[in-house]
């Protein structure tokens, strides 16, 4: 059985820290997207770790992490990443690490690539992390990767050679004059590093395990509205963060997905450009970033926040089939007066919708909104589900009304104890 982890808004929803969570129930957790793009924050013992390509399953000393075909891997992050954790003390992680054969490798040039694609864009640039993941699925699709596989064949650097050659031709053509030299040092010898890793038949491996009984938790990175299809294009990621993700990104069929866990937090964040209705670019969204430390795990740059956006999470919920809900950060809503939650748009002919238009920048007048009455004290010290204030249950319950999905679990810190799981009467629904 497949168990997913989704985010359902622009990223950063802390599925890392409920991946860490969940981990003990699984035998097996693996990344299918994204590459190094993604920060997950994981804080337990006094102690705060940021993964980008290893999955968050690694600090569980019975769990196997697989990053999947689906993945883009930049060596010389994935050998920097280890490292640290080896000199955290965390166990095994060489031996509890398992990499594709199939997943594709960003190149020194793809990072190149990034910059200089941003840089072309002017205003209308991405906001892109620049770790040359969008480069690195563009040779994916048009299907001169190199491949984590390619790295034990004798051809591989006659292969490396040519396509380093046509993208020091793109980047003279994007930004002309500007390619001096490429520094490839580190890459290489974090390729030596990567072949002495565990490099399998993922796939493969995922079958077998799976009819063996093992079970298997999928860690999406990014976030729906990051999603390349679904989106809010072209201010999004260059993979499918949604569901189907899973499948072409470790090799699962649709029959073999279990619960899917969709990750949203009480508000809304978004780091990087693209259209975000319900942002408060204002006092209330410097005291969001300010109370729920808003900046981001790879980058450090500021995150935009607003108001939580009904209409867009039920469009994320319906697309991924979100099964459980896991509500993340309200904490840093405590006190507030009311809390305002978005529940249609207003377009410019003046009429209401409920769902997410074609072109949120151009399509939305501005955002309709429901006040909610906040609740006085901290969330964080709770320590039971049925501590939690009646104006949170409200909060809750009417989330959980208009997306017709129950919450399932409630996160009120960053802390790996600090979770709250659905009880009736004391028993967990
Ligand atoms: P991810 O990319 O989805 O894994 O999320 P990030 O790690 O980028 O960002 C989430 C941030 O919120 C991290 O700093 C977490 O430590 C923190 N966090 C996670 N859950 C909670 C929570 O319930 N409350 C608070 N206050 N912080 C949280
Ligand atoms: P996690 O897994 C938040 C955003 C970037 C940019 C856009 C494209 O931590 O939730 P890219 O580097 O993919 O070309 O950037 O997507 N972005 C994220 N935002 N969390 C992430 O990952 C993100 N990964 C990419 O800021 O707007
Ligand atoms: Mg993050």
């Amino acid at each position: 059985m497949v168990d997913v982890i989704l985010g359902l808004q622009w990223g950063d929803e802390g599925k890392g820290k409920i991946v860490d969570v969940l981990t003990p129930d699984y035998n097996l957790v693996a990344r299918f997207q994204g590459g190094p793009n993604a920060g997950h924050t994981l804080v337990f013992n006094n102690n705060k770790f940021i993964l980008n390509l290893i999955p968050s399953g690694i600090f569980r000393e019975n769990t196997l992490n697989i990053i999947g075909n689906g993945v883009v891997i930049d060596p010389v992050t994935l050998k920097k990443e280890i490292e640290k954790l080896l000199s955290s003390e965390i166990s095994d992680v060489k031996e509890r690490l398992l990499i594709s054969k199939r997943a594709s490798l960003i190149l020194p040039t793809h990072k190149a690539l990034d910059s200089a694609s941003e840089k072309s864009q002017g205003d209308g640039k991405i906001g892109s992390t620049l770790r040359g993941v969008g480069p690195a699925y563009q040779s994916k699709i048009g299907r001169t990767a190199l491949r984590v596989g390619d790295i034990l064949t004798p051809l591989f650097n006659q292969k490396y050679s040519a396509i380093k050659k046509l993208h020091l031709k793109l980047l003279e053509v994007l930004n002309p004059g500007s390619v001096t030299e490429i520094s490839e040092e580190e890459f290489m010898e974090s390729i030596e590093y990567l072949k002495k890793l565990k490099i399998i038949d993922s796939e493969s491996f995922i079958q077998d395990a799976l009819s063996r009984g093992d079970k298997l938790l999928a860690e999406g990175a990014q976030g729906t509205l990051l999603d390349i299809d679904f989106g809010t294009y072209p201010f999004v990621t260059s993979s499918n963060t949604t569901i189907a993700g899973v499948c072409s990104g470790l090799g699962v069929n649709p029959r073999q997905i279990g619960n899917v866990y969709g990750v949203f937090k009480g508000y809304c964040t978004r780091v990087g450009n693209g259209p975000f209705p319900t942002e408060q670019d204002n006092e209330t969204g410097e005291m969001l970033r300010k109370t729920g430390n808003e900046f981001g795990a790879t980058t450090g740059r500021p995150r935009r926040c607003g108001w939580l956006d009904l209409p867009a999470l039920k469009y994320a919920v319906q697309l991924n089939g979100v099964s459980h809900l896991i509500m993340t950060k309200p904490d840093v809503l405590s006190g507030m007066e009311t809390i305002p939650v978005c529940t249609h748009y207003l377009l410019h002919d003046n009429q209401k919708i409920n769902y997410l238009p074609y072109d949120l920048e151009k399509d939305i007048k501005n955002p309709i909104y429901n006040n909610m009455p906040g609740w006085k004290n901290s969330l964080s010290e709770v320590d039971s589900y049925n501590k939690l204030p009646t104006e949170f249950i409200n909060y809750k319950k009417f989330i959980e009304d208009y997306v017709k999905v129950p919450v399932y679990a409630v996160s009120v810190g960053p802390g790996r104890e600090q979770i709250l799981y659905a009880e009736k009467g004391g028993i967990r629904v």
